[in-house]
């Protein structure tokens, strides 16, 4: 077996165990795939784990910058309570629309609102209204605004919120220095502000897996 048979057997196993796909997810995948949209959503686990992470966090509201089909989107909302809300932003309105679906169908639709365009003109407009602070944010979009959005989570959150970035390991791309393409350049960027940044402490976690090898980033708001 090849080591990525074997992270597919493990994510398999773990899936079946502890991160079983309902109907409802099931069908966000598969209506994604059939949409045209690119098979690039958190696994199973990944979405359990990330699930977990709002329910640990005690989150009421998220913030989820990256959509794609909602299916992240979907393990999120469901830690919440039922006056929650997650605030989801996406660049693509195919996308958006595949997502809105499969939102509704997963009954979260009053809890969740995707927002169409590019994340840095969506995400002065969301400042602008002065919400409450995002107990959670999850960024997913494309890495090499990574910085950028972190500094805004800054700006959304409060002291005990927690961001968490996606695709912070790349196969091993963000620890070559000879890699200088946008999204690795962002994601370091982004590693290296949250290991600087007075207000946060984080980490990042090497992950392998049905998507192959990468890692998440996680930061707590300290003030
Ligand atoms: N969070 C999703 C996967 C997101 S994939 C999941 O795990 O299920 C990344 C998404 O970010 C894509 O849908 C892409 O269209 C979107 N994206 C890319 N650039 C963006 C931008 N500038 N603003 C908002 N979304 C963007
Ligand atoms: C890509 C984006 C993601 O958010 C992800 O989880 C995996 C891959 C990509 O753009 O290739
Ligand atoms: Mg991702």
């Amino acid at each position: 077996m090849s080591e990525s048979q074997l992270w597919d057997a493990v994510d398999d196993y773990v899936t079946a165990h502890l991160a079983p796909d309902d109907e409802t997810l099931e069908a966000a995948v598969r209506d994604s795939e059939t949409a045209g949209l690119p098979q690039i959503a958190v696994t199973a686990p990944q979405g359990k784990f990330l699930h977990l992470l709002a329910l640990i966090q005690g989150a009421r509201t998220v913030l989820e910058i990256g959509t794609l089909g909602g299916y992240s989107t979907i393990w999120l909302a469901r830690a919440l309570p039922a006056d929650g809300r997650l605030v989801s932003l996406e660049y693509s309105a195919r996308h958006a629309e595949v997502a809105t679906r499969n939102i509704a169908r997963a009954g979260l639709d009053k809890l969740v609102e995707v927002r169409v365009g590019p994340a840095l003109e969506s995400l002065p407009r969301l400042a602008d209204e002065n919400p409450a602070p995002f107990d959670l944010v999850f960024i997913d979009a494309d890495k090499a605004n990574n910085p950028h959005y972190v500094e805004w989570a800054l700006r959304l959150t409060r002291a005990g919120s927690l961001i968490v970035v996606d695709n912070v390991v790349r196969g091993g791309r963000v620890a070559d220095a000879d890699d200088t393409s946008p999204d690795v350049v962002g994601t370091r960027a982004a590693l290296e502000l949250i290991g600087s940044h007075p207000r946060l402490s984080g980490t990042a976690l090497q992950t392998v897996g049905a998507k192959g090898y990468d890692g998440f980033a996680l930061a707590r708001v300290l003030a």
